[in-house]
């Protein structure tokens, strides 16, 4: 690609971007929410994950949870996220709620939680945040039972 045709591109891309953040502000999504959808910055899968859990919504869409744990602690958090914007944002906010706090606490996160940390969302996409939230509390679970299974054994 010329130097132009990447300048073109990039124009083109922050014009897309520019569209979509207008058109998620007037459905009723905060600023906060729009970065964290836009930036999607913990989506990832972690290639060293202690544990990994998988939801999908009534809706369809599915998220899955990676966490890296040391001593309680969760040291790191990647989602990744087939869905609509609420899906990734409520997810990416999950992630600031949780890192580098103890996985106790990533268990009693409920949805009021997320939705402040979002600042607002339309009405009709508070099930995203719901979707969010069960995907990290099954994922607490899953550890919590892996890990005691652990301990008995030994
Ligand atoms: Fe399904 Fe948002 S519409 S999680």
């Amino acid at each position: 690609m010329s130097e132009i045709e990447k300048t073109e591109q990039l124009h083109h891309d922050w014009r897309e971007s520019e569209n979509e953040r207008k058109m998620l502000s007037d459905m009723g999504y905060s600023q906060k929410a729009i970065e964290y959808y836009i930036r999607k910055p913990y989506m990832t899968a972690l290639v060293d994950a202690d544990h990994v859990s998988e939801m999908t919504g009534t809706c369809g869409d599915t998220m899955k949870i990676s966490l890296k744990i040391r001593r309680g602690m969760i040291e790191d958090v990647g989602y990744q996220v087939l869905g609509c914007p609420g899906a990734v944002a409520s997810a990416m906010a999950v992630v600031d709620l949780i890192k580098g706090g103890s996985l106790e606490n990533a268990g009693k996160i409920n949805d009021n939680d997320v939705f402040k940390a979002l600042e607002d969302m339309p009405a009709k996409k508070h099930h995203c945040i719901q979707l969010s939230v069960k995907t990290l509390h099954k994922a607490v679970d899953e550890y919590r039972r892996k890990e005691s299974k652990i301990k008995t054994i030994n």
